[in-house]
Formats: C-alpha cells, structure tokens, sequence
C-alpha cells in the first residue's frame, strides 16, 4: 500500500495528484491506489494510467484494457479498515458502529481502549469523540502499536492531537487515567476490572469485545460479582446484506458472521456507598433454581 494524503470523500474538488483513491470494479473489489502524475495503476485486467483520474471529479470510472471498469472515489473509513495493514484482528465497522452507540461515545469525551492492535476500532473513536475529545489507546506489543500508529498517521496525514497510543499493560495504564468511557478488546479483560473502575466514575460506561460466548460468560459473571457495574448486558450484532437485482431480490450467500460479543456494563458505585444491591443470580444449568 502506497503513501499518500486521505481527503474528505464528497468534497467538491477534483482528485489530485498526491491523493488516495479506492479503485473499486463491477464485483465490489477495491484496491488503495495514491495518484501520481505520469503514475499507473497496475491490475490483473491491465495497467489504468492515473492521468486520466487526476483533475477529475470523485466518482469518474476508467476502463482497463481488457475492459473491466473501474471507479475511483476518496476512500471511506470503511475502505481504510478493510484494506490497511494489519498486526492484529481488526474490528470490522458493523461492530464500531454498535461499540459507538452502546458505548455512549461523544463529541468531547475521553475514551480508552485497549489493545490498540492495527488500530481500526481507534480510527472510529477518533471520530466519535472529534476534535474536542480525547483517545487513550494502549498496547502491549511493540510491533502491533507500530502497525496501529502507522495505520492513524496514514488515515490522519500524520498524528492526532487527541490521541495518545501508550505502549504497555492496559492495567496500569487504566489505573492512572480518569476516562468517561472503557473499550476493551483483549482476549482476558477479567484482571482488568479494578484498573477499569478506577478509570471510570460512576455512570461511565464499559464495552468488552470478545469472541467467544465462555470468554463473555466469564467476564459477566466477574462484572457482576465487581460490585462496582451494573446493566450488564451482551449483545451480537449481525449485519446481513441483501442482493437487489431485478427480480433477484434476496439475502446475499455470503456474509460476514460471527465476528464477537459486545458487553456493555454501567459503572455504579458499591452498594455500601449507595450503588444497587446485585442482581438475582440463577443457579447452575440443571438446578432447580430459576
Ligand atoms: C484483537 S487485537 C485489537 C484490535 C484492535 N481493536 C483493532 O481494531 O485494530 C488485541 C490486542 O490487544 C493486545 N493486548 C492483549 N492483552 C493486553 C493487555 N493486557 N494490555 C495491553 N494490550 C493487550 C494484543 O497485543 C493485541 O494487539
């Protein structure tokens, strides 16, 4: 993937050299191309010379010689995540989306999320909580934050202001910092709870990212038995997309699935201090206790 500058895609100017595009066929490909005058475009259906993309409007199709057509359009935040270098498993949109709204995240709020990983899931709270907020990001592995960091200052023409990417463990990163809100995307988020209440006050708002359905059991159980969250509730969120065509109308054959739970959980204070009593626990599968 080639360096280049990320402009605002539905701005009026035309494309220029310097810019990345996405370069998107008939079946839904894409590819990440940075203009150059005199530059080409090399694909599998033959070479596509930037020039006749540079001082075009967004939008303008181009034919390669073997005839597959092409569109050039400023990339979205979509099209960054799914075709930037990777050092982790990204989130995928469908489930920023849903980590931004149950997670509550704002214009002007503090967030923290940890692990950075490529940093994907940091380029959508980057965006939810703009120019006045602030993103805590923290990682463990070195090579990981290098991949994150390159993949923000790529998106962003070089580092946010409002980003802070620590290197180290999430623990003691989130028992130093007041946050209004907690993404955790990290296989083992249990040790991190008293870190995570500590970060957040009363009211604040913790989202766990997890791919197994035993990893949310565990953690459920853990928030629960905290008595510093409450509202614990788990969802998944499945995106299924449609095939609209004549009378073929109907549910495409492939989507993407499964990729995790969110858990969500309000931070309340404990019950001495005047937080709520826990909830009603159910006994073991199989009890009599319902
Ligand atoms: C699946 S990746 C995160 C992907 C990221 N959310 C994205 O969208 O690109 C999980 C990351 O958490 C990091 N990690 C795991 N445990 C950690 C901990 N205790 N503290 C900090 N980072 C941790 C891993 O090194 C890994 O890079």
């Amino acid at each position: 993937m080639s360096a280049g500058r990320f402009g605002v895609p539905g701005d009026r100017a035309p494309l220029a050299a310097g810019e990345v595009v996405v370069l998107r066929d008939a079946r839904g490909r894409r590819s990440l191309v940075t203009l150059e005058d005199g530059g080409t475009w090399h694909s599998n259906a033959g070479a596509v010379p930037h020039d006749g993309l540079i001082g075009r409007p967004e939008g303008t199709a181009v034919r390669t010689p073997r005839g597959t057509e092409v569109v050039a359009l400023r990339p979205t935040r979509e099209d960054m995540v799914l075709k930037m270098r990777r050092g982790a498993q990204v989130v995928y949109p469908k489930d920023q989306a849903m980590i931004v709204a149950l997670g509550d995240v704002r214009p002007g709020m503090h967030v923290a999320e940890a692990g950075a990983g490529s940093g994907a899931l940091t380029l959508a709270l980057l965006d939810a909580v703009g120019p006045e907020g602030r993103v805590t990001s923290v990682e463990r592995r070195e090579d990981h934050a290098e991949v994150a960091r390159a993949n923000v200052e790529r998106f962003h023409g070089g580092a946010p202001a409002r980003w802070d990417l620590r290197i180290g463990e999430a623990a003691d990163v989130l028992a130093g910092i007041a946050v209004h809100r907690v993404v955790l995307d990290l296989p083992e988020p249990r040790p991190l709870l008293d870190a995570v209440a500590t970060a957040l006050a009363p009211g604040g708002v913790l989202v766990t990212y997890l791919p197994s359905i035993v990893q949310v059991a565990r953690v459920t159980e853990a928030l629960r038995d905290d008595g510093r969250f409450a509202d614990v509730a788990t969802t998944e969120t499945l995106v299924r997309p449609w095939d609209v065509d004549g009378p073929a109308v109907r549910p495409a054959h492939r989507m993407v699935a499964h990729t995790a739970f969110l858990t969500r959980a309000r931070r309340v204070p404990r019950v001495e201090d005047g937080g709520p009593s826990a909830p009603r626990r159910r006994g073991p599968v199989g009890s009599d206790v319902d």
